[in-house]
């Protein structure tokens, strides 16, 4: 009796140029190309394993130890037919000899590392282990940028996941999404240095979803239109120089200028949208000054904050001023309930999973 189980890690990554908008919401096409960072294995990401076996009688998920159901025809069904579908084209038809595993039903565990205290989303890195330990299961000989195909079907975020270091997700445009894939811009050893802070501000679940918000925005906000077309485009181009080149000071600038304007277009949607807080403002301008000191001593900008769908910053910034960072954070936010709840030290840019898979002969 063959055992047939493989389990596989990824981690989160954090954007610098956001994903807000689709304009197919069954492939989970987006309306502009977005770039992030990802973060370090050690400290976020999730694990998981997943087992085919006859004796399955359906697909079932598990997440942090709770059974999920997997909705026919969702995010979930959907990732788990397309690789099965790979197997089936990739090995079973070309190796006959090899097990039909796209015939057995697959049971599927994912844990996460991060408390949920760290109070960021999971789906990026789920979705992304998720599709990774079923590659392994079925042995796809297949490239992380075609993996991300499927992840993306997961979730829109979860595509730049299956890289570390610097991410680019390139929106494409052929309508069946085949060219709407994540391509890695730089790895995580081309600019170790860089750091990220998570400043937990707060850890609720309240709040609009990206996936409810996003749609929102693209119905209604004629500044969406003009990031689109006018914005977004050239970002990319100067924070892709800017990451090549180690300029940190342009990365921060486009950085920040990309968080303001995707929190601008959510405040643009009917009904608006409003994620950032009072501290979450308050540590945008702990920023802004901590850099025009900077700037004036002649140093450049030192840091840069962005914000996703929900009022914790993210600070990314060298490793020279992390210590200091830090300090300024804890000395103007002091740890009290309701305010501001724990600063994380990550390194950026860990490449992704340390994977394990297996076939174990028992
Ligand atoms: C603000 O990837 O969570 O974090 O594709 O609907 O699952 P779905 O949305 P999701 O959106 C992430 C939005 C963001 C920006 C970003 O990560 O680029």
């Amino acid at each position: 009796m063959a055992l047939h189980q493989a389990t596989a890690s990824a981690p989160v990554n954090i954007a610098c140029i956001k994903y807000w908008g689709k304009r197919d919401t069954k492939l989970i096409l987006p309306t502009n190309s977005s770039l992030s960072v990802t973060l370090d294995q050690d400290h976020l990401r999730s694990t998981t394993t997943s087992r085919a076996d006859p004796s399955f009688e359906r697909d079932r998920l598990w997440l942090n130890g709770v059974e999920e159901e997997i909705k026919d025809g969702g995010r979930t069904a959907t990732c788990i037919a397309e690789l099965k579908r790979l197997r089936r084209e990739e090995v079973e038809d070309k190796q006959p000899n090899e097990p039909k595993l796209s015939t057995y039903a697959v049971h599927i565990a994912s844990y996460n590392n991060f408390p949920t205290a760290a109070g960021l989303a999971s789906s990026a890195s789920g979705f992304a282990a998720l599709v990774s330990s079923l590659a392994q299961l079925y042995s796809l000989p297949v490239s992380p940028s075609t993996l991300s195909l499927i992840a993306r079907q997961g979730s829109g975020s979860a595509c730049r996941s299956l890289y570390g270091g610097f991410v680019a997700w390139d929106q494409g445009s052929n309508p069946t999404g085949i060219d709407s894939l994540a391509r890695e811009v730089a790895p995580q050893s081309h600019w170790p240095d860089i750091h990220a802070l998570i400043c937990v501000v707060s850890d609720d679940k309240k709040g609009t979803s990206s996936t409810s918000g996003m749609q929102r925005t693209v119905e209604t906000s004629e500044l969406l239109q003009h990031r689109i077309n006018h914005v977004v485009p050239q970002r990319l181009k100067a924070i892709e120089e800017a990451i090549l080149k180690k300029d940190f000071d342009s990365f921060a600038q486009i950085t920040m200028a990309d968080s303001n304007q995707f929190h601008a277009v959510a405040l643009d949607t009917e009904p608006p949208i409003f994620y950032l807080n009072d501290v979450s403002r308050a540590i945008i301008a702990l920023i802004v000054e901590y850099n025009r000191v900077s700037v004036a001593a002649g140093r450049g900008r030192r840091a840069a904050y962005t914000y996703d769908a929900g009022p914790n910053a993210v600070i990314y910034t060298l490793k020279e001023n992390v210590k200091e960072i830090v300090e300024l954070v804890v000395k103007y936010f002091p740890q009290r309930e309701g305010s501001f709840k724990d600063v994380f030290e990550l390194f950026a840019g860990v490449d992704v999973a340390a994977t394990e898979g297996k076939v174990v002969e028992g």
